[in-house]
């Protein structure tokens, strides 16, 4: 058995997406801050609604898939075939935009705090161009745990063992990489420790205050608003690292294939990226609408 240490650490950089939302990207900010399958990471968060409040206009996507959690707030998101949700504090929504999806993500509150994560993580080759899917999260349906050891646990994706015979498991569920996502509130002196599969990329993102990474004789400091990359392992050990702490901790089965990356479009091969322009254009990105 093998605890993963921290390698690096991607600084998240303060960046403007959509009609003008500030937000801090970590990974995503070149091509080269990538952790396969995850090619982007964003948070948002503000209590100034002029950083928020123009959203996503209407935008496209093919090639991969979004996870949106929101840890306070409220937002719609609708999209070219009908589909209308809404994301409320402690909720989620995943999206599998395939060959094509044209949608707006809107704040649905013009004043009080915005916070959230956008992650994108890349689909394999031979399901870019599978037809679009959703998964609308309540918070309900986000199973919680408090664990020993002082961390309380909020599981959106992947599986948890609580005890040798007892688990919790996440509703994004049969994505080919595996997703394991967990959002991770440790008390002070709080200790989270877990199986991870050995291989898959890890990543540890405190959005408060800073967490220890790594086996406790040899643990380094991942302050908060950075993204911790994984080394590999079979386990995983956190430690709040001054007061209480809050992160998400990422893992997934790596893609191993070539990425071409135009904006929103996420491909294989340079010809793959002229084609969804191509469609894009002539408006041949997505389905056709439901009548
Ligand atoms: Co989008």
């Amino acid at each position: 058995m093998s605890v993963r240490a921290l390698m690096h650490t991607v600084h998240t950089r303060t960046a403007s997406d959509g009609a003008g939302v500030r937000l801090r990207r970590s990974l995503g900010q070149t091509a080269a801050a990538r952790l396969d399958p995850f090619l982007l990471l964003d948070e948002f968060a503000s209590d100034n609604p002029d950083d928020y409040i123009a959203g996503f206009p209407a935008h496209p996507h093919r090639g991969f898939e979004t996870l949106t959690y929101l840890i306070e707030g409220r937002m719609r998101h609708e999209d070219h075939l009908g589909h209308r949700g809404e994301l409320v504090s402690g909720g989620a929504q995943w999206m599998s935009a395939g060959r094509g999806i044209i949608h707006s993500e809107m704040p649905l509150q013009e004043r009080g705090r915005l916070h959230g994560f956008q992650l994108w993580i890349n689909l394999p080759a031979r399901e870019k161009m599978k037809p679009a899917a959703y998964r609308d999260i309540t918070p309900d349906m986000i199973p919680e745990a408090d664990l020993d050891g002082g961390a309380h646990v909020r599981l959106i994706a992947g599986r948890l063992e609580l005890t040798e015979d007892e688990s919790i498991v996440g509703p994004v569920r049969g994505l080919s990489t595996e997703l394991w996502f967990v959002d991770i509130a440790l008390l002070a002196g709080g200790r989270f420790e877990h199986h991870v599969n050995p291989g898959h990329n890890g990543l540890a993102y405190p959005f408060a205050g800073g967490i220890m990474v790594g086996p406790d004789e040899n643990a380094r400091l991942l302050g908060p608003q950075q993204a911790g990359i994984l080394g590999d392992g079979d386990r995983v050990v956190l430690r709040a690292h001054a007061g209480p702490a809050r992160c998400l901790l990422l893992a997934a089965r790596p893609l191993n294939e070539p990425i071409v990356q135009h904006g929103p479009f996420v491909m294989n091969t340079q010809a793959e990226i002229e084609q969804a322009m191509r469609d894009f254009r002539l408006g041949a990105l997505t389905d056709p609408p439901r009548q």
